[in-house]
């Protein structure tokens, strides 16, 4: 006799991913959409939310001011480091050549320390996420995103250091079995 299947029970993807098991390819992807599509989506949001809230607010004590020209440099910043990245770096990694790719991740590596760097300076402005009281509707969707941006980057540049740029990382499909003497 056949069973309906009701069961409601969560799909086993929902589960955290253990990327220190994913392959650089599949890494690679993860980045690319949920990260780098999403950066060049939140920031200029981001951007015309502070220059509002900076602009409307502009007497306010608390007002996020330099805000809007700080996420503009964040941008320019980012843009460039993820162009380097997806027309250098990991074409190279795909090609299964990260043993030759020791100088330019050593570059991507120093940018993510200024990257940390500038989210630092963006809480700063923010007051560590700190909203006034009786913040409007366009103050709070800022710091809300903010937020978000910086949960964001942090985990986008864990993956890339922690994983992605490891020589003892899965360095894709093909374990290797020493034999063929590294190549
Ligand atoms: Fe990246
Ligand atoms: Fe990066």
């Amino acid at each position: 006799m056949l069973h309906a299947h009701t069961s409601n029970q969560p799909a086993p993807q929902q589960h955290p991913r253990d990327w220190a098991k994913a392959t650089d390819k599949e890494l690679i992807a993860h980045v690319l959409e949920r990260y780098h599509v999403r950066h060049r989506e939140q920031l200029p949001e981001l951007i015309g939310l502070a220059e509002k809230v900076e602009r409307v607010h502009a007497e306010h004590p608390d007002v996020p001011a330099g805000l809007a020209a700080h996420l503009v440099d964040m941008l320019q910043e980012l843009e460039s480091h993820m162009q380097k990245e997806e027309h250098i770096l990991f074409p190279m990694i795909l090609r299964g050549q990260k043993n030759m790719a020791v100088g330019p991740i050593s570059v991507m590596e120093s940018e993510h320390v200024q990257h940390m760097e500038a989210l630092q300076k963006m809480l700063m402005l923010v007051h560590q996420l700190q909203l006034p009281e009786a913040a409007c509707n366009s103050w709070r969707a800022l710091y809300a995103g903010v937020g978000e941006l910086r949960d964001d980057l942090m985990e986008h540049i864990r993956l890339e250091n922690e994983f992605l740029f490891k020589q003892s990382a899965s360095s894709g499909e093909h374990g290797c079995c020493g034999g063929c003497g590294g190549r």
